[in-house]
Formats: structure tokens, sequence, C-alpha cells
């Protein structure tokens, strides 16, 4: 409890319930304007942002020195009173009555992230500090938007959430993106490409079950969809085919592009988003065949062949035009993993699907139906030529009550990084790995 005296802290996002009321911000300093016997500092707690008046003439003189010297990122609290200002960043401003610095950054080693032009790699250098900044700030909270919206929609859909190990013998998507890690006594085990496996099982014990966690891929992939350390969510389904992953997905997907617009506007403002391009994201998605995909892309003039995978500028081509994004499905078995359940009327087609999403943000949606029957999936274990102890239990899964089941997987950088309208999926993250950056 406070006495009287001392102002309540608050947050500046809740400065709407505290108008005409005195209260205590503590954050740091954004900027700093001056206009003669005024200055503006503007601060921020992390939840927003608020401009605070210091008029000199209503201040001890110490106070109004002190906030005239702060200096960018200074840390510290001001006490003052709540106005309404719809001209205001945000709707309200602060009449100071009182300061108090905690750490103040000094002038010979000023904040290194100035209001100028940085190159990317040095903001990258300065991840640490660059996530105060508006943009990456805003695009961090459209994150957590989505994470939650997606956990949110998942757990409303009687999916339990089970997560899967980091740690793995084997792979899941193939042996060429596998990091290798020493574990005890010269045991190899490798990170995780995906918790699909294990969601299999988990799926068999529970219905509907989800894990969401980070991913690794040793891809030396050098393209702004890229990461080697990404996060994923990957729900799997007992008892369900092809078409429930369309579904489900295409459902997920409306839901959680609705919900960043609903609760990120400021953000999205701040980010310079184009929201009609997200309000158009509404069922149903166009949805094609491969075959259909591979006509599509010849007919603008890409060099596909069937067979082929669908590089960037394919999976662009293909959404041109589009406000919303494509299903395409039964690709070639020979491209695809090998769990894939064949189409049985065309075994040299998969039943897997891709979402690639418009405006050039790519594949954010894989999966499809897996393999049920034993003597097929031992058969393809082998023309994969993976080892069949390391898949052991996993056959039982098809020894003990196998049943039809499939999933999904949608990775969550690319999403962000298509609700945000950025460029590249490295600011979708708080720390990017990528090829060439571990650091900070
Ligand atoms: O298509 P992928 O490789 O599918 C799987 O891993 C399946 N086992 C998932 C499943 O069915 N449970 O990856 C799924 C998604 C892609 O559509 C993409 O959104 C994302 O994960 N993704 C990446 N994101 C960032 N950087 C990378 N290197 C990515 N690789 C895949
Ligand atoms: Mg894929």
């Amino acid at each position: 409890m406070s006495s009287d005296s001392t102002p309540p802290v608050i947050a500046i996002s809740d400065a709407g319930h505290h108008v005409g009321e005195t209260v205590r911000l503590r954050g740091w300093l954004y900027n700093l304007r001056k206009s003669g016997k005024i200055v503006f500092p503007i601060i921020r707690d992390g939840s927003g942002q608020m401009q605070c008046v210091a008029v000199k003439s209503n201040l001890p003189e110490a106070v109004f020195e002190t906030l005239k010297g702060l200096t960018q990122e200074s840390s510290f609290a001001v006490t003052g009173k709540i106005r309404a200002e719809p001209r205001a960043h945000g709707g309200y401003e602060l009449d100071v009555e009182d300061v108090e610095v905690l750490q103040r950054v000094l002038e010979d080693q000023p904040y290194p992230i100035t209001p100028k032009d940085h190159g990317v790699d040095f903001l990258m250098d300065h991840r640490h500090l660059w996530l105060r900044s508006r943009r990456q700030h805003a695009a961090i909270r459209v994150r957590h938007e989505v994470i939650k919206a997606i956990r949110d929609y998942l757990d409303g859909q009687g999916f339990t959430l089970v997560d899967t190990p980091i740690f793995t013998p084997s792979a899941c998507e193939g042996t060429t993106t596998l990091f290798e890690v020493d574990y005890f006594d010269d045991e190899k085990v490798y990170l995780t490409q995906s918790g699909q496996l294990y969601n299999e099982a988990n799926a068999m014990a529970f219905g509907k079950v989800y894990c969401f966690g980070p991913t690794f891929r040793a891809e030396k992939s050098k393209t702004r969809r890229h990461l080697t350390e990404f996060w994923m969510v990957e729900p799997e389904m007992a008892f369900a085919d092809l078409e429930d992953v369309k579904r489900v997905a295409e459902q997920l997907i409306v839901y959680t592009v609705g919900r960043v617009l609903e609760n990120r506007k400021e953000e999205l403002k701040v980010l310079e988003r184009d929201t009609s391009r997200l309000e158009s994201v509404q069922s149903p998605f166009t949805r094609m065949s491969y075959d259909e995909a591979v006509k599509i892309l010849q007919s603008k003039g890409s060099e596909i062949q069937w067979g082929g995978d669908f590089g960037n500028t394919d999976e662009t081509l293909l959404t041109e035009g589009l406000d919303r994004p494509v299903i395409v499905d039964r690709f070639p078995s020979e491209i695809k993993a090998f769990y894939f359940q064949p189409d049985p009327h065309r075994p040299e087609v998969a039943l897997g699907v891709d979402f690639i999403a418009p405006e050039g943000y790519g594949e954010i949606v894989g999966g499809g139906q897996r393999i049920h029957d034993l003597a097929l999936l031992e058969k393809r274990l082998d023309e994969h030529k993976l080892p069949r102890e390391a898949f052991d239990w996993y056959l039982d899964l098809r020894r003990f009550g196998t049943v039809p089941h499939a999933g999904f997987g949608m990775g969550v950088e690319r999403f962000v990084a298509w609700m945000c309208g950025l460029e590249h999926v490295r600011e979708t993250i708080a720390y990017p790995r990528m090829l060439y950056r571990t650091r900070p």
C-alpha cells in the first residue's frame, strides 16, 4: 500500500485509468525535446511511451535542470499528473512535478543507437539494445499475440499441449539439416528439426495434441525466410486425414490474423503495415494440387518441371495477385519426407500440403497425412536409408492400434514477418540465429 505522500507507480499503458491523478512512471528516456523554458522528455517503460511536460517556472530549479540534462536511455522515475491530450502519442501527457534519476548515460559513452540510419549489421550486433526501438518493440509484441492466439485457438479446440524433446536420436525431416551434439559417453544426439514423430505417439495417447517450441535446421540457406533456430507449432490429430489438416490450418490462420488485427492495432501502425492486406485473410483459401501449381508457374515463365520443388520465386509467383494464402497439396513423394501417406489413387504423390502466404512470405505451413501401415512405413524407411532400430519406437505406433492420422507445422517467424510486413524473418525473434549470426 502506498501512503498519501507516495504516488502509485503505474504502467504507461494504464494511463487512461489515472487521468487527473498524480502518478509515478519508471522507465528510460526515449527522446528529449527542448523549447526554451519547457522540456518534453519522452519516457518509455516497456508498456508504452509518454511525453512529459516540464515547465521551468513551475518546478524547483534542480528538477528542471536534471530533466534538461537527461541523456538518451538514461533510467529514471518521474512523478506528475496525467492529462488527456488528444494530440499526444497515446492520448495522454504527464505534467512533471518531480524526477529521480537511476542511472544517467554518460556523454562520453552515449547510447549507440541514434535516430540516424544504422546498417542492419550494426543494429543486429546491438540487438540487445535495438529491442528498445519502437519498430522492434512492435514486432515482438505482434509475435507475442501470434503465439498467444495460436495457443488459445488450439486449447479451445480440444488439443492438449504435449511438448516434445529437443535432443533427439534421429532425424524427422531428413538427415542433411541436422545439428549434431556431443552427448555423454560418445553418444551423438541431434537438435530437433520437428516434434512430429513424438507428436504422433502423443496423438495416440491424447487424440489431439500440439507441441510448440524451438526447432533447428542446419540449412546453409541465406534467405530472408530462413533461420537456423525457429519456433514451430505442430498440431497432430488421430483419426484425421489430409482434408482435416487443410481445414484446421486454415481456421487457425484466419483466427490468428484476426487476433493480431484486433489486439495489435498500435503496433501495426508503428510498423506501417497495410492492414487491408490482412483483413482480406478470410476463408476459403484458394486450393490447388501440385500438378495445377506447376502448370500455373510454367504459364508465368517459371522453369519448374513436374517433380521439382518450389523455389522462393515460385512461391511468390503462385500467390501473385491473391489476397490470402494458397493451399497446395499432393506433392511428388520423391521430394517429401519418408512419413507421408501416398495418395491411394496415385501412389507417386504424397498426401502432403503446403500453405503459401501472399506478398512473398512463402511457405508458412507444411503438413499432411502420415503412413499408418507398418509394412509400408518399413519400406519407406529402407528407401530413405534410415536405420530401422532408431525408429523402432515409432514403428510401435503402427503395431499397437494404428489409425489414420495427420498434422502440420506452422513457423512462427514467417507468420509474424507476414503480419508485420517485415522484409526479413530476423526481426521477428528477439535473438535470431542464422548462418552467419549467433551473437548477441
Ligand atoms: O515444412 P516443414 O519442414 O515441416 C515439418 O517440419 C513437419 N514435420 C511439420 C509437421 O507436419 N508437424 O516446416 C514447417 C514450417 C514451414 O512451413 C515454415 O513455416 C517453418 O516451419 N520453417 C522455417 N521457418 C524459419 N526458418 C526455417 N529454416 C524454416 N524451416 C521451416
Ligand atoms: Mg515444408
